[in-house]
């Protein structure tokens, strides 16, 4: 057996108490699996007199998590402390100046940072692995990283916030509104008390940025991800969904188009009959289409304890085993330039919901905004009749650009029948 591998781990919460619990329960496989002991010999974390569920009566509590950079006991730096500042970045950017190969699930400081930490990595050829942060068990980066080197990869999307896709499902199977499901899942602990990084797509869009990056060889960019989260669906667009043969998730998507490399979090009409359709409650999903494998998809728990650590663990053994990959696939020297693809110049087809007065001419002039902004129309329902009132008013349309869309919503907004804003959601052919 080789000297054994010791580890320092900042952060005892969700995921560093998760990853103590498994290194307690699965040590020895880790190190038949390495040939290498490994042991925790120093964390930190705010409290230190907060019972964490597992004994630290043997590892020494270090109060500055910092500090663990220059521990000349610690062989590895394990940050799980989370946010895209100091003192995460501060302990990542000091391990790695001191050599220390670091594992992080933080996708928040990857997604900020990412290029100017795999530049340290290399500087000091010491490797930066990052698993956990995107799709918390679901080897996705490993993924990408190794198993589809052989690939160029065309499109990737995926589910990739629990939190979301819990709202979303539970919205649909038991037709309670947004506001009521998101207050039961921050009292089961699936959402967290300041739910926007979640409903807004902002931790989605992290996760993206991360998973583009590795997939396209590009630079981490957060700044070119276009969000929109999921605060303003309706039951009735999740209603309306079902009868059109659709179902509504959150996706990531990030695709190579003629006008360059797009990057996309929002709300979308995905086809029933498609497996992401049918990933429901926490769960997450990746799928990637590779220029030789065809498509892949992986499915599994996006967050918890137990699968982050996973896949914080599965990091830690490719250190002792002394894997060593470039950051996001490739050295950042060949990082592609490819230029961001312009949101305007989307293609795909639209669900338009509409509230309008019940009153005659009201069709024919949004088909008029529709038709002048050259935008055709697949189908339309229109339900009930209530003369004067105020009445749901669907559209489907064929594939169009989005800056056809926007220039047709701009006309129907100002038409005195039209009594709300529209709610308009791409439809993704998957
Ligand atoms: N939870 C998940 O399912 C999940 C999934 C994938 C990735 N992640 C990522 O994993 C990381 C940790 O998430 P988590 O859910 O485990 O968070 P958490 O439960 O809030 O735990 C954070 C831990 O970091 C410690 N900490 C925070 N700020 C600190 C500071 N300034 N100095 C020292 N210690 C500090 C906290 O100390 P105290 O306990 O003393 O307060 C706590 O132990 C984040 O980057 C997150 O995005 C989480």
């Amino acid at each position: 057996l080789s000297a054994a591998l010791r580890l320092g781990v900042a952060g005892l919460g969700t995921v560093g108490g998760g990853l103590l619990k498994l290194l307690a329960e699965q040590g020895k496989a880790l190190t038949g699996r390495s040939g290498r002991k490994i042991s925790v010999v120093a964390v930190a974390a705010r409290d230190r007199k907060k019972d964490r569920g597992v004994d630290l009566s043997k590892v020494r509590w270090v109060d500055d998590p910092v500090a663990l950079a220059r521990d000349p006991e610690v062989d590895v730096v394990v940050e799980l402390m989370g946010g895209s500042e100091d003192p995460a970045k501060a302990l990542v950017e000091a391990a790695l100046a001191a050599r220390k190969p670091v594992v992080t699930a933080n996708k928040a400081l990857i997604a900020h940072h990412g290029v100017a930490i795999a530049k340290l990595s290399e500087r000091h050829g010491t490797p930066l692995h990052f698993e956990a942060s995107v799709a918390g068990g679901i080897p996705i980066i490993k993924a990408l990283r190794e198993g589809f080197a052989g690939n160029r990869v065309d499109s990737l999307y995926g589910i990739l916030n629990g939190t979301c896709n819990y709202i979303l499902t539970t919205m649909r199977e038991t037709g309670r509104d947004f506001a009521d499901v998101l207050a039961e899942a921050q009292k089961l602990g699936y959402a967290e008390a300041d739910p926007g990084f979640d409903i807004d797509g902002i931790d989605t869009a992290h996760k993206l940025a991360i998973l583009a990056s590795v997939a396209f060889g590009v630079p981490v960019n957060i700044g070119a991800v276009h969000v929109d989260g999921i605060r303003n669906l309706s039951l009735d667009d999740i209603r309306f969904a079902d009868e059109l043969g659709y179902r509504i998730k959150l996706l990531a998507i990030a695709r190579r188009t003629p006008h360059g490399l797009e990057q996309r979090v929002h709300p979308c009409m995905v086809p029933n009959n498609t497996p992401i359709a049918h990933v429901n409650g926490v769960f997450n999903a990746v799928v990637v289409e590779g220029s030789s494998v065809g498509r892949v998809m992986l499915e599994g728990r996006g967050a918890g304890a137990g699968p982050t650590a996973s896949a914080v663990a599965a990091d830690i053994v490719d250190i002792a085993r002394g894997v060593s990959l470039p950051v996001f696939g490739v050295p950042t020297a060949n990082l592609a330039r490819l230029p961001a693809a312009p949101t305007r110049r989307h293609q795909g087809a639209y669900y338009i919901r509409l509230v309008v007065l019940d009153r005659p001419g009201v069709l024919a002039d949004i088909a008029a905004a529709l038709r002048d902004a050259k935008v055709s129309i697949e189908s339309v329902i229109q339900r009930g009749r209530a003369p004067e009132e105020p009445v749901p008013l669907v559209l489907i349309t064929h594939d169009t650009e989005e800056a056809r869309m926007t220039r047709a919503l701009e006309r129907m907004v100002k038409l005195d029948t039209v009594t709300r804003p529209p709610t308009l959601i791409p439809i993704e052919q998957l």
